[in-house]
């Protein structure tokens, strides 16, 4: 069903350009946590991967799914454009251990019976909605001993406006950290990541265990 948010994100994805077929390093499959290419930390921030539950709140055109499909994880990507769902299965699909499903980030958790090992969000559905709804709703469909992580722009105040249908979270990194313990998660690890040029935004990359 459609809603003025997914109708956004439908237009935004309209605007879509695939990932280059291969990076720097040359591999045709990488997952990039920030804005920027061949920058920053990789899969490992999720440790090993191989035949763990993964699901990313927010996957787009699915190319970081991709990635922790071809390390071993049994892989679900959810997104509220409904036609990110089949650019991403033409795109990925052949990889087999893994499917997009069209939701909005807390139906999907309020009403999925399945425990994931790992939950992230890379400029997601993490930065888009209210972490005081979505945090219990991850945890409580998270794996003991799991991996949740999220990447996003630092603050910006003058984006972070609650009469926007498409609102952003920007928080303090102290402040994400607080919301993630409330909602029952533990060895929270936040961190700015500078840009690879002086003076581009940098990224905020938050990891916490789920026990
Ligand atoms: C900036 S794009 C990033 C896409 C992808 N993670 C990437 O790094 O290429 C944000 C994505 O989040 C999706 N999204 C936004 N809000 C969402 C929500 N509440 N539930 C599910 N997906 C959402 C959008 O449709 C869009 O595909």
């Amino acid at each position: 069903m459609s809603s003025p948010r997914a109708d956004i994100w439908e237009r935004y994805a309209a605007k879509y350009q695939p990932r280059r077929a291969f990076n720097a390093a040359g591999a045709s499959t990488w997952l990039n946590w920030t804005q920027y290419p061949d920058h920053g930390p990789d899969e490992a921030v999720l440790g090993d991967v191989r035949g763990k539950r993964v699901v990313e709140l927010g996957s787009g055109a699915g190319a970081n799914l991709a990635h922790l499909a071809t390390r071993g994880a049994i892989c679900t990507g959810i997104d509220i454009a409904p036609s990110r769902a089949k650019t991403a299965r033409q795109a990925w699909g052949h990889l087999g251990d893994i499917e997009f499903v069209t939701a909005d980030a807390v139906d999907y958790l309020t009403t999925t019976s399945t425990t994931f090992d790992v939950v992230y969000s890379i400029f997601g559905a993490v930065w888009f909605t209210d972490p005081e709804i979505l945090f219990p709703l991850v945890r409580k469909r998270m794996a003991d001993g799991g991996v949740f992580a999220f990447s996003h722009p630092p603050a910006a105040p003058q984006e972070d406006r609650p009469d926007q249908v498409v609102r952003q979270w920007h928080l303090p990194v102290s402040r994400w950290a607080d919301l993630l313990s409330a909602a029952g998660f533990g060895s929270v690890a936040a961190e700015i990541i500078d840009a690879p040029v002086f003076g581009k935004p940098s990224t905020v990359l938050v990891r916490a265990s789920s026990t």
